[in-house]
């Protein structure tokens, strides 16, 4: 049994060696869990497909328990059921109910709707960047602000209000805060939300956030959980996508080269990246809710299983030369947006995202490299998405 799940990276690009070894010799492990629980960790391609189809695992809040924190799970604590409109951590039939509101406002065609805007936001950070650099940390000059900015339009959050997303969004998602300081960034941001709610009520226009607003069927307190789950699910992992994925850019010169000269697609380098980065790094919990069945194991009811979705988007026997980044790799379905009920609602908005900021970057700027050597670059441990502090950058 594994006394706790492994973090320690040997290389800040690649998942601990220990859960590697385990994806190869024991997928399913027993595993001690931070409040005393003895419950599984999965890090094979196969297993891990299995639990997260498998609706014998919930992943209703009052069931689960996390892998790296004593008590806090997600947004909220142990045993806590789910705040108003976040669905994400609700079973069938409420996360359905949810779910097919929003399906409609996320697919591709709506998102490539947002083309435009996207590309607009990504070419003024650039000239941002071009007035006041080199040098520059990309983290808030780039990285911070263009998904941020993205969601906003998507929502209808006036731009200049989006400091109160920025500064608590990523709090959530951080194991070093405590209980209260979660809440009172949740209560700062639905406050927010439900002003802006309650005008779009008023006087709608053409945004999510409208189109919420006129849902009859939903509290204020729900269309406002609604919309602070998008914003906090969308922001800190996008962004931190488009600073780990431009790193890795920088230090292969030859694939900027390639998607630069349009060698490369920028849809296959993204999902390459999804894959290979894997930010979502201490994987995802379920609990089972029956007695099940798996790869010669018998989990109970009530023991919580962790997902390391990093550890399977290296399973070899999925992806061929998992360790390498290779952009032209054709393999489908990594699971850096997980799989089943759950898998990412915004995962067209993210990929739009990434494929024109990486794009428009690495062409405005032709000769971007790292300004401080890799070993210099401070890594987010302490958080449920890993991510680098800064990006110090010059060109
Ligand atoms: C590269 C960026 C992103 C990554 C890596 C990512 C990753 C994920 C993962 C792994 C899940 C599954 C969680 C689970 O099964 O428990 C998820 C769910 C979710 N994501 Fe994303 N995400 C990204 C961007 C976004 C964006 C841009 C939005 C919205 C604008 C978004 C909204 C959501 C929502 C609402 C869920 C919950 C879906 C559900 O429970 O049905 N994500 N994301």
């Amino acid at each position: 049994m594994l006394e706790a799940l492994p973090t320690a990276r040997d290389h800040p690009l690649d998942p601990p060696t220990e859960l590697r070894r385990l994806s190869a010799e024991e997928p399913l492990c027993r595993l001690l869990y931070p409040d005393g629980h003895v419950g599984w960790v999965v890090t094979s391609y196969e297993l891990a497909r299995c639990v997260l189809g498998d609706q014998r695992f919930s992943s209703r809040s009052e069931l689960l328990r996390s892998a790296v924190h004593p008590t806090r799970i997600a947004e909220v604590e142990r045993g806590e059921s789910a705040p108003a409109g976040f669905f994400a951590i609700m079973d069938p039939p409420e996360h359905t109910k949810y779910r097919r509101l929003l399906t409609g406002h996320f697919t591709v065609r709506r998102m490539n709707a947002l083309r435009p805007t996207i590309e607009q936001i990504v070419e003024s950070r650039l000239q941002v960047l071009a007035e006041t650099g080199p040098p520059a940390d990309l983290v808030p000059s780039f990285a911070l602000p263009v998904p941020s900015l993205a969601i906003c339009a998507l929502l209808g959050v006036p731009a200049d209000e989006r400091g109160v997303f920025e500064r608590y969004g990523s709090l959530l998602n951080s194991l070093e805060v405590d209980a209260a300081e979660i809440k009172s960034g949740m209560t700062a941001m639905s406050d927010c939300l439900k002003g802006l709610i309650g005008q779009r009520r008023r006087r709608p226009s053409d945004d999510l956030l409208s189109a919420l607003a006129r849902e009859d069927d939903l509290s204020e307190d729900q269309t406002a959980g609604i919309a602070m789950l998008i914003l906090v699910a969308g922001h800190d992992t996008t962004a931190s996508m488009l600073a780990l994925g431009t790193l890795v850019f920088l230090l292969h010169p030859e694939h900027a080269e390639a998607l630069r000269e349009g060698e490369a697609s920028a849809e296959r380098a993204v999902e390459e990246m999804l894959r290979y980065l894997t930010i979502v790094q201490y994987g995802l919990p379920r609990t089972a809710v029956e007695d099940v069945e798996l790869a010669g194991e018998l989990i109970r009811a009530g023991e919580t299983v962790t997902v390391s979705l990093p550890a399977a988007n290296r399973d070899s026997t999925r992806f061929p030369e998992p360790d390498q980044v290779d952009l032209s790799r054709t393999t489908p379905g990594h699971l850096g947006f997980g799989y089943g009920l759950h898998q990412c609602l915004g995962q067209h908005l993210a990929r739009l995202e990434m494929q024109i900021a990486f794009s428009m970057l690495l062409r405005r700027f032709p000769t971007l490299e790292l300004a401080v050597p890799l070993a210099e670059i401070p890594l987010r441990r302490q958080h449920m998405i890993y991510g680098v502090e800064r990006l110090p950058v010059r060109w």
